[in-house]
């Protein structure tokens, strides 16, 4: 076994973090899931905020309804009033049958109440990436003003990055990949992000090399093994994002 690195001495925040707010034992993005991750020990969560056809930030993955919902059609296209009506627990399971389609705005104030640090996902429907990232940092900043650590914001749309940036420039913000491109740096130097966030599957020992020589922390997202998570934040991974909260300890025995 190589020597431990530790991420860079900026990263503040936890080591392991549930994926859409608690992984495998709970609906994603809901508010069960959130108090699932309480429950199971975790100090941190990842979640995805889109925009209702109406404009409010909710939180859901997909831009469709079908998959997490007892809805139909897109959440672009359906105003907030009716997401609320909509169950968002049942598909996964009768015991959450009621969960809604949480509003950002909940979301975030369970989160501070709780102690659970966030990382903000901007997830925008098509078409709708400016406007995504400027109302999601800009709630966000209201959500998180009093905490003692702010969300990380993160997205796949440099677009809605941008728009986060002008809005909310004292946010930290992630650049997400699914495999990085050559240019991962520049872009990230360029959007003034803070973290490298990218899929396991892509991510190399040659790229966290290049990460660490130019002082950037890494995310890693969907870490679902022990061996594996244990490996990644060993060699200096800031963290690493998973669905298997009931496998990875919040703290992979002394990984915070
Ligand atoms: O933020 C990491 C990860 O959540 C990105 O992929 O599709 O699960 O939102 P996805
Ligand atoms: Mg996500």
């Amino acid at each position: 076994m190589g020597a431990i690195v530790a991420p860079p001495a900026f990263w503040r925040y936890p080591r392991v973090i549930a994926h859409r707010g608690g992984g495998t034992l709970a609906p994603e993005n809901t508010l069960a899931a959130l108090h699932m991750a309480v429950e199971r020990g975790y100090r941190a969560v990842e979640f995805d905020v889109m925009l209702s056809a109406d404009g409010t930030p909710v939180i859901i993955h997909d831009e469709t309804l079908e998959r997490t919902t007892n809805g139909r059609g897109d959440v672009a296209e359906t105003s907030a009033a009716v997401l609320a009506t909509l169950d968002a627990g049942g598909w996964f399971g009768a015991q959450f049958t009621g969960e809604s389609v949480p509003r950002f705005a909940d979301a975030g104030a369970l989160c501070v109440t709780s102690g659970l640090w966030a990382n903000v996902e901007i997830k925008p429907s098509a078409g709708a990436d400016r406007a995504t990232g400027r109302k999601t940092a800009l709630l966000a900043a209201k959500l998180w003003a009093d905490a003692p650590l702010p969300p990380l914001l993160s997205s796949f749309s440099t677009v809605a990055l941008e728009a986060a940036h002008e809005v909310a420039p004292h946010l930290p913000r992630g650049l997400l990949y699914d495999a990085p491109s050559v240019d991962w740096l520049r872009e990230l130097r360029r959007l003034e992000c803070v973290s490298l966030h990218c899929n396991v599957r892509h991510f190399t020992p040659a790229l966290l090399n290049e990460a660490q020589t130019h002082g950037v922390p890494v995310v890693l997202y969907t870490v679902n093994d022990v061996d594996t998570a244990a490996c990644w934040l060993d060699a200096g991974v800031a963290a690493v994002i998973t669905d298997r909260l009931d496998l990875i300890a919040p703290d992979l025995a002394g990984r915070t």
